[in-house]
């Protein structure tokens, strides 16, 4: 074998070890996963996800999970009575994103998108898939369907 294709093998069976690594790890317990990556909160009998307003704690942004979810959902306070609900999934190839300096970032490709969730820099095409949210009392609301 040259040395070019012995590199070349040698790099594809690396990624696929390494692709194969992390799907076992990610699927060995994924409701202990889920649940490391935001508050975890209850759903009510309508199957609205219900957030206490005091969650914030002077936060306008909320990372929530729940087990029915495969990625975090952002709530974002605009005011009191407004509230953006996004899936923490990019939207070019569903890796999850991350918020950082006041936007959302995909570690994988790059794409950027607001705390509301709007596209700002591709590659991705679209805005984030977002939720419903009302507000009753001293709690958010989001609807998940
Ligand atoms: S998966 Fe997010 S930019 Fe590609």
């Amino acid at each position: 074998m040259k040395r070019r294709a012995f590199i070349k093998n040698c790099s594809v069976s690396a990624l696929t070890v390494c692709g194969t690594t992390t799907a076992l790890l990610g699927c060995s317990d994924p409701a202990q996963a889920r649940q490391k990556t935001g508050l975890v909160v209850p759903r009510n009998d309508a199957g609205e996800l219900v957030v206490s307003k005091s969650a914030f704690a002077g936060q306008s942004t909320l990372l929530l999970a729940h087990p029915a979810l495969l990625f975090p959902i952002l709530l974002l306070r605009s005011d009191e009575e407004n509230y953006v609900a996004s899936l923490m999934s990019c939207t070019h190839q569903k890796c999850k994103i991350e918020v950082a300096k006041g936007q959302i970032i995909c570690p994988c490709h790059g794409a950027r998108f607001s705390l509301q969730g709007e596209l700002l820099r591709g590659p991705a095409q679209r805005d984030l898939a977002s939720y419903a949210t009302r507000v009753a009392d001293d709690t958010v609301l989001i609807t998940l369907e």
